[in-house]
């Protein structure tokens, strides 16, 4: 196995809790990392780096873990131009507008839609993610919901069940019979490709009964749950992900004291979500409160045609820093280890031995540039696997 020494790193973000250097991302300066295959073998003083076949200097710029996205929307075709125009002229968000996409993501072939997965992975990863959980969600039948994740799995091995998207138009008068299909032959249909079990709780969307009879279902066939939840008002979704011991409650932009509570007492992470509020002109979370009951929190883009067509970490982690009052150390922290968390992954998300060389460079001397320089393409070189492949 050749090793290669990453040297004159001014500031490297480890996430490393057995560090315990006074830092939850446990940064060492005048860094080095070495890898060797798909891992990292050894981090520390640049000047203590052990002797490898291969080099390479990073001129004092910045390293951090490849970011965890832990949530998205990737395969759909079409977009909402006319929709986010119209809401930026003061028409608010619907979840209704989801059918637009499903109209168009049914009528694409398999192949538009597996590019589509590739082209938003590819952008995403050219700002640094090396992690993308991606879900299914605008077929709504049978087939194309198992096609959707038939084709995300070709890309990520992170997939999400959400036939519990909407109410597919063909059942609108009959919801129960759509949760029965989704619980049954969709979910027969639908379980071997996929990893996680998602549902949208939400008024106009699935009730805290039909979530719950969703997630159960989809636990029984061996699929983990994790929950849309209290994205457009307060509701049960988010009790409910704590109540099941769901992976993650993802959205939390309306929370009651008692769901801040349930979430700091429990192992489900809080995914925030801020390009979504950004694209709504909704409020934002209140990260502070979430974070000082003791909940673990995420950040993920929620990429999708509707709420969010951003698949950027960076602008995402500026948001949570500059609107919803995380530091810029937090807000890196959950967009790596937080996103590995609430996929309940340890092999990612963090830089220390053992750990799978998801590496990116930044072109700038501290991790705070993410957030001190928003929009600026800080991402000069990315490693996936031990690869260099940016
Ligand atoms: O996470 N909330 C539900 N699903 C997406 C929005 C999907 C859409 O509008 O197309 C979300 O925001
Ligand atoms: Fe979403």
């Amino acid at each position: 196995m050749k090793t290669t020494a990453i040297t004159h790193i001014t500031d490297l973000v480890t996430n490393d809790p057995s560090l315990d250097n006074g830092t939850p991302l446990g940064v060492i300066p005048d860094a080095a990392v070495v890898i060797g295959g798909d891992r990292v073998l050894w981090t520390g003083e640049s000047s203590k780096a052990p002797a490898t076949d291969n080099a390479f200097d990073a001129g004092g710029r910045t390293m951090i873990p490849g970011f965890v996205d832990s949530h998205s929307h990737l395969v759909f075709a079409g977009d909402r131009t006319q929709e986010f125009n119209a809401r930026m002229s003061g028409r608010p968000y619907s979840a209704g507008g989801i059918r637009t996409t499903v109209a168009a993501t049914r009528a694409a072939g398999d192949e538009e839609l597996s590019a589509n997965v590739a082209r938003y992975l590819a952008e995403a990863l050219r700002q640094g993610t090396t992690t993308m959980e991606t879900k299914s969600g605008y077929g709504l039948t049978v087939e194309d919901e198992a096609r959707a994740l038939r084709i995300a799995g070709r890309h990520t091995d992170e997939v999400t069940y959400l036939g519990a998207h909407i109410v597919a138009p063909e059942y609108a008068d009959d919801p129960a019979g759509y949760v029965g299909l989704v619980t049954g032959p969709m979910l027969d249909a639908c379980a071997p490709h996929a990893r996680w079990i998602d549902v949208f709780c939400e008024r106009g969307a699935f009730d805290g009964d039909q979530a719950r009879a969703v997630l159960t279902a989809g636990a029984a066939k061996g699929l983990r749950p994790r929950v849309h939840a209290n994205q457009l008002g307060h509701g049960p979704g988010v009790q409910l992900a704590v109540e099941l011991g769901a992976a993650s409650a993802d959205h939390c932009t309306h929370l009651t004291d008692a769901d801040i509570d349930a979430l700091g007492q429990s192992d489900t992470v809080a995914t925030l979500l801020p390009g979504a509020e950004f694209s709504t002109r909704a409020a934002w979370p209140d990260a502070r409160r979430v974070l000082a009951a003791g909940a673990t929190v995420a950040l993920s883009t929620d990429c999708n045609p509707g709420s969010s067509f951003t698949s950027s970490m960076p602008f995402c982690i500026a948001l949570a820093v500059r609107d919803m009052g995380m530091t810029p150390d937090e807000a890196l922290w959950s967009a790596t280890a937080g996103g590995a968390a609430a996929l309940r992954r340890t092999d990612i998300g963090r830089i220390a031995p053992g750990a799978r060389a998801d590496l990116v460079l930044l072109g700038a001397p501290s991790h705070v540039h993410l957030a001190y320089r928003p929009g600026v393409p800080l991402v000069e070189a990315v490693w996936q696997h031990g690869v260099r492949v940016r």
